[in-house]
């Protein structure tokens, strides 16, 4: 996902280049927006922290991006290309470290593993919208 901070400062272009650049193939894409009870679903296995209240306002606050990629070794390489959670301590060319402004507002979300990547894809898009 192009998370709503990345989108309301106008980033989903950048982005979406940088992700193709690194090699990335778009089989899905769209401009979506969460409701609040949405938000709390995908993120359910974060339900005890203590950000939890705060991540779900923000990422039902605005539109997302929601893709999906594919790539030999995906999740790796996307985790590598996006940067650490944090955008301070993210490496310097990262997408996070160009355009995440906290470690909550961190501008995109990658799939930790192929399970969640198929769990995540579907929670984004019909069988008809994955090409
Ligand atoms: P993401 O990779 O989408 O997975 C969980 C999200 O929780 C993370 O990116 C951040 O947006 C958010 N998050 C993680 N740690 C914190 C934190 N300490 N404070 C606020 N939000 C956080």
């Amino acid at each position: 996902m192009i998370k709503p901070d990345a989108v309301e400062n106008g980033h989903i272009g950048n982005i979406l280049a940088m992700i193709t650049d690194a090699g990335f193939k778009i089989v899905s894409l769209k401009l979506t927006q969460l409701t609040v009870a949405d938000a709390k679903e995908f993120y359910a296995v974060h339900k005890e922290r203590p950000f939890y209240d705060e991540l779900v306002t923000f990422m039902s606050r605005g539109p997302i991006v929601a893709a999906i990629l594919e790539k030999d070794n995906a999740i790796e390489d996307f985790r590598t290309l996006i940067g650490a959670t944090n955008p301070a301590e993210a490496a310097e060319g990262t997408i996070r470290k160009k355009y995440a402004t906290s470690i909550g507002e961190n501008a995109v979300h990658g799939s930790d593993s192929d399970e969640n990547a198929a769990i995540e894809s579907a929670f984004h898009f019909a069988g008809r919208e994955q090409f």
